[in-house]
């Protein structure tokens, strides 16, 4: 029988279903949102649904213009070097206070500068593609990157480049800065002879290849609700939410081990050969895994499981991005670890997984995120994720082909 507070919630339920039928129906007569930069880029149509895929404008270098952009007056176009000390603070210091905020203005991403030297220099890399923008008295005020990596895509192997880090500094905000940015980078890359980028963005533009979800374990339950990142559920209290996330001391497999140098090779073979069953995925050289895996302390890790003969059999691994916690008065970073590449062959996805939030828990992280995508979904719900509100679309520059699924997207960024 229901009793008064379940008919409010139901009644409540019924207005927020209907309310959100109105706005759909709204939206879908309104067709199309129209993006004045988008819209002219080489991108699919939203609702188109091509049988082949392929590129979308074929160019040569000669088509590509070898002067840069213009610059509104008072600014001029830059690169920045991360391997420079100054350079790398300058970087980090436009992203520590202008990145990614979430909806409510109460975290921003605190991208650390050793994290950042990792993120733009892998094998291959060009400071060229880090493109800054530079105020006439030479303060940086706006960024995009770009770095090379192969992609698979759907049976195609592609040259492309990730871009990253597109920020332009509050100040600035809506001027339409960005898209000369984003043209900006394009060309240099097509200067390079590379015609196809992936990004991954919050926002909706025309239009997504996938459209994945973050979810999140607290690991630190209190602090997280101290900080607002979580809140108390009903009728639970602050002991029993502490015992309900409570986590092992020790991992369940007794050996597994930070991986070293000589487990790349086997560790590389694992993780392409994984790779392999996913529509998007990167194809990386040995040399570009041991770049993107090899543990970095306060940054990226890396843990495997061998067998007697030292052949990797499971390997897990997250990225460290702490976030700001804006206007705290205890606390002033989140500590989050982001779910990279796993491979399961000994154990369960769900076995190796919990053991990789005991790894992160036992190195300080608050928080433990992930992503619906490759087999994620498998150990969600029983390792006690839950949904957050961040959305992530994948984009594919210059490509078209059908959309996929979270589960057929074998790729991370950063
Ligand atoms: C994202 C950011 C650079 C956009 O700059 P802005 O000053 O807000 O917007 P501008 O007036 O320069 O440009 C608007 C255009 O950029 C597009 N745009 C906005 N965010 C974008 C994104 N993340 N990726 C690609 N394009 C984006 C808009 O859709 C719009 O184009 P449209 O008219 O075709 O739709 C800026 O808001 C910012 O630095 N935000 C914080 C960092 C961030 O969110 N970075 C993106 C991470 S994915």
């Amino acid at each position: 029988m229901s009793n008064g507070a379940d008919i409010l919630r139901m009644l409540k339920k019924q207005q927020i279903e209907s309310a959100l039928a109105r706005a759909g129906a709204a939206a879908a007569s309104k067709g199309p949102k129209e993006h004045k930069f988008w819209d002219t880029q080489p991108m699919k149509k939203p609702g188109e649904e091509p049988e082949e895929p392929g590129e979308i404008e074929t160019k040569t270098i000669d088509d590509v213009k070898p002067e840069p952009y213009n610059m509104p007056p008072g600014f001029e176009w830059c690169h920045v070097d991360v391997m420079d000390a100054a350079e790398a603070e300058e970087v980090y210091t436009l992203l520590s206070e202008n990145y990614v905020e979430d909806d409510d203005n109460m975290f921003r991403f605190d991208y650390s500068k050793e994290f950042l030297r990792w993120a733009l220099t892998p094998p291959g890399y060009s400071a060229e593609l880090h493109v800054g923008v530079r105020s006439s008295k030479g303060k940086l005020m706006g960024l995009i990157t770009a770095v090379p990596t192969q992609m698979r895509v759907m049976g195609s192997s592609i040259k492309t480049v990730e871009i990253n880090f597109l920020c332009v500094h509050k100040k600035l905000r809506a001027k339409r800065l960005a898209p000369v940015l984003i043209k900006e980078i394009t060309r240099r890359v097509n200067r390079m002879g590379v015609w196809q980028a992936v990004y991954t963005a919050g926002v909706v533009l025309p239009t997504p290849l996938a459209c994945c979800r973050y979810y999140h374990r607290s690991l630190n339950p209190k602090k997280l609700i101290e900080v607002g990142f979580s809140r108390l559920a009903n009728r639970m209290t602050m002991a029993r939410t502490m015992k309900l996330y409570k986590l092992p001391d020790n991992t369940n497999s007794a050996n597994v081990s930070a991986m070293q140098p000589e487990d790349v090779p086997s560790a590389h073979a694992l993780l392409s050969k994984y790779l392999e069953q996913f529509k998007l995925a990167p194809q990386l050289s040995e040399e570009e895994f041991a770049h993107w895996l090899l543990p970095r302390e306060g940054v990226v890790d890396c843990f495997v499981v061998k067998d007697r003969n030292g052949k990797v059999t499971d390997m897990c691994s997250f990225y460290h991005l702490p976030s700001t916690v804006i206007g705290h008065a205890k606390h002033r970073t989140l500590n989050a670890a982001y779910s990279f590449y796993n491979v399961a062959t000994t154990v369960t996805m769900t076995e190796l997984m919990r053991d990789s939030l005991v790894l992160a828990r036992n190195l300080g992280m608050d928080v433990f995120n992930a992503l619906n995508l490759m087999q994620n979904q498998e150990f969600l719900q029983t390792l006690k994720f839950g949904i957050g509100d961040g959305h992530l679309q994948y984009y594919l520059f210059n490509w078209r082909c059908k959309e996929i699924t979270p589960q057929e997207v074998g790729l991370v960024l950063l």
